[in-house]
């Protein structure tokens, strides 16, 4: 029989998708230690991991069995890939089945930044709302401003197409130019430089790699505009949130809205006593269907490597893999 562990509880069907294998499911709300989760790896064939779960060297050292690693998220930074790869570890992420929950996400923190949603909620709960005035909580609309998406994959095109129905004029920069989709969808190709310059909203969807790790640090939020608002829907570590709480409080920017923090789940001391920023526990891809088809999606993964040998279209390391 083979083994498959699970790292969380799942809104899908796992005991039953699993039911010729034996299936190691953490249901608990506590995490798996890193030390049971080795242990268990040790003769285990595959393994539905979580972005919070560190998938590293020392963690597969002595994982000889091991096939195939689903992870449940898009995002893959949480996973030592090329050693995945040396060992012949087929690695799956689920992508598509979560861009459009997690740029709506975005976008919602597009609005509640600059529609003061937050802020506004938290005065009427703490009964200071006495009545209708002609200057309270004015915000920003969205309509002739530009967004900046940092990061043009699925997420970031999604949320481009949203905004162009808000007539958002829209720019973008990454890794590669993607001269098809921008003109699907009317965006622009600018310098990372001008896009700092130019973005009245600047939304990260980018991926955490070596690249994209501290690419905004104290002098890339000096150079926004003042009055700008910048959303993080990526990974936490793109940013240095320390130099985020300081350009927040000297108003280098206006606004800030983050899901995602550079040392996950701990979030910056300075940023929680502020109400000009919006802090979420990481939820991008917190919808019902979004979460069913993810968990669907690493089932089948497994499922390919394990019983059918494939590579499973979603596999990010398939041209690392030889001999399969
Ligand atoms: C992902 O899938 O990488 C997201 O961060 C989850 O919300």
């Amino acid at each position: 029989m083979k083994k498959i562990i699970v790292t969380k509880n799942l809104p899908f069907e796992i005991e039953k998708s699993f039911k010729n294998y034996n299936l190691v499911y953490n249901k608990s709300s506590e995490p798996l230690s890193r030390d049971k989760l080795q242990k268990e790896l040790f003769d285990a064939d595959g393994i539905i991991s979580m972005l919070s779960d560190k998938i590293d060297a020392t963690m597969l050292e002595n994982a000889k069995n091991l096939k195939v690693v689903a992870n449940y998220a898009v995002g893959f930074n949480n996973i030592d890939v090329d050693y995945c790869s040396k060992k012949k570890i087929v690695v799956c992420n689920t992508p598509h089945v979560l861009t459009e929950a997690t740029a709506e996400l975005g976008f919602a923190l597009m609005i509640s930044a600059a529609r003061r949603i937050v802020e506004a909620d938290k005065f009427v709960r703490q009964g200071k709302f006495k009545g209708w005035e002609p200057t309270l909580f004015l915000g920003d609309g969205l309509q002739n401003k530009t967004l900046g998406i940092y990061g043009f994959g699925k997420i970031g095109q999604t949320l481009a197409n949203f905004a162009r129905n808000f007539k958002m004029n829209i720019i973008y920069n990454s890794r590669s130019r993607k001269r098809h989709e921008e003109n699907l969808i009317d965006a622009q190709y600018v310098t990372f430089e001008h896009l700092l310059d130019k973005s009245d909203f600047l939304v990260v969807t980018a991926p955490l790699n070596t690249s994209t790790k501290h690419q905004f640090t104290e002098n890339e939020f000096k150079r926004m505009k003042n009055s700008s608002v910048f959303i993080n829907l990526g990974r936490g570590e793109i940013i240095k949130e320390s130099d985020l709480a300081e350009a927040l409080e000297n108003g280098e920017i206006a606004y800030a809205g983050l899901d995602v923090y550079e040392f996950e789940p701990s979030v910056n001391k300075k940023l929680l006593n502020m109400d000009n920023v919006i802090l979420l526990p990481h939820i991008g891809s917190a919808t019902v269907t979004a979460r069913k088809e993810m968990a669907g999606l690493c089932v089948q993964s497994v499922k390919e490597v394990l019983e059918k040998n494939n590579l499973p279209w979603n596999a990010v390391n398939k041209n690392f893999i030889v001999d399969k």
